[in-house]
């Protein structure tokens, strides 16, 4: 049990959940006293995350299905608003990514990027509001550095996180009378995860990584995790609409240092 949040009593449904930074987040809040769902498309890995989810002590519940697909996700949540009373936390976190130049990638490879992360939040989002427990409910959508800092290789995963960053925004203008919050979380360069063994798969490339981010260190999964019991509770009560970086000051040098690093490795692909 989380000492500094108590989330003893409410629901939260964090889509993409059943690894990585998601994983981490969801377990935070578990370990806070939440109930929890989960969902993403492997079996093993929903049922592997609610074991250990359920080690906590209260209701877990998982979901094996495709953010892609808009009536999968109504269904989850719907299912695990009427079990586990209303959702007071919704976290959109689903995403694919792979290192590629545009013009490596088909455009089908371009629209399932686009698809998971971008037309993946509309729908937890679109679909979660009608279960949101209102006022007082808070959505946070996980973004990207590559929503504001160009970087080579990644034409897709700038563009759809960019525009989960709009989505953000707006629904934060849309929902906020209704007594709904919605925020973007921005992970820098997070140890241990697969989105940076894609990205910094080498020694070298992590070493370029590391030595990027003004703090000298990748960040860990607790360090993402706790921004969200932070950002979901009544400490952030007057927060709405914000995209927050929480990347060792990563981002604050831009293309020119978060970017080399990934342009350097791949540049033998633009030869
Ligand atoms: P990860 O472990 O691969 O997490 C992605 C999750 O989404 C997995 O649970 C995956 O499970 C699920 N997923 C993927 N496609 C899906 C789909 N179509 N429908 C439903 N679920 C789907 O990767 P991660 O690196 O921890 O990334 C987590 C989040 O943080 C992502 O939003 C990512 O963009 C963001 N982020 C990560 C970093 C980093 O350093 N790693 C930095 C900035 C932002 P299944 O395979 O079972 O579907
Ligand atoms: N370079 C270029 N194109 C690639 C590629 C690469 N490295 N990897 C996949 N693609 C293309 C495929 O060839 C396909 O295009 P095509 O139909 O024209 O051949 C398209 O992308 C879709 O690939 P597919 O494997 O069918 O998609 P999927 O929906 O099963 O998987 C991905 C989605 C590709 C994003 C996959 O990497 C994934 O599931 N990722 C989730 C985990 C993850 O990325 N975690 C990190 C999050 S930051």
């Amino acid at each position: 049990m989380s000492r500094t949040f108590d989330y003893r009593g409410k629901t939260v449904f964090v889509a993409g959940g059943t690894s990585g930074i998601n994983f981490g987040i969801a377990e935070a809040f578990a370990g806070a006293g939440a109930r929890l769902a989960v969902a993403s498309r492997r079996q093993d890995k929903v049922d592997a995350a609610v074991g250990r989810l359920s080690g906590h002590g209260e209701a877990v519940l998982g979901y094996a299905l495709d953010v892609r697909d808009y009536a999968a996700v109504e269904a989850a949540l719907a299912d695990a608003a009427r079990r586990l009373s209303g959702i007071d936390v919704l976290v959109s976190g689903a995403a694919g990514n792979f290192p590629a130049p545009a013009l490596a990638m088909s455009a089908n490879a371009f629209k399932s990027v686009i698809d998971i992360d971008l037309l993946g939040t509309f729908h937890v989002l679109r679909a979660g509001f009608a279960h949101l427990n209102k006022p007082g409910a808070s959505v946070i959508n996980l973004s990207a550095p590559q929503a504001y800092i160009p970087m080579p290789l990644q034409m897709h995963v700038c563009a759809a996180k960019a525009g989960v960053d709009m989505i953000t925004r707006v629904a934060a203008m849309e929902w906020g009378r209704a007594g709904v919050r919605v925020n973007s979380i921005v992970p820098g360069p997070i140890d241990d995860t697969e989105g940076m063994k894609r990205l910094a798969p080498t020694p070298q490339a992590r070493k370029l990584t590391q030595d990027s981010v003004p703090l000298g260190r990748f960040g860990d999964k607790r360090d993402i995790a706790g921004a969200c019991l932070w950002l979901a509770g009544p400490e952030a009560a007057y927060v709405t609409g914000a995209v927050i970086p929480i990347d060792g000051g990563w981002s604050l040098a831009g293309v020119s240092v978060a970017g080399a690093g990934m342009f350097d490795q791949f540049a033998g692909a633009f030869r």
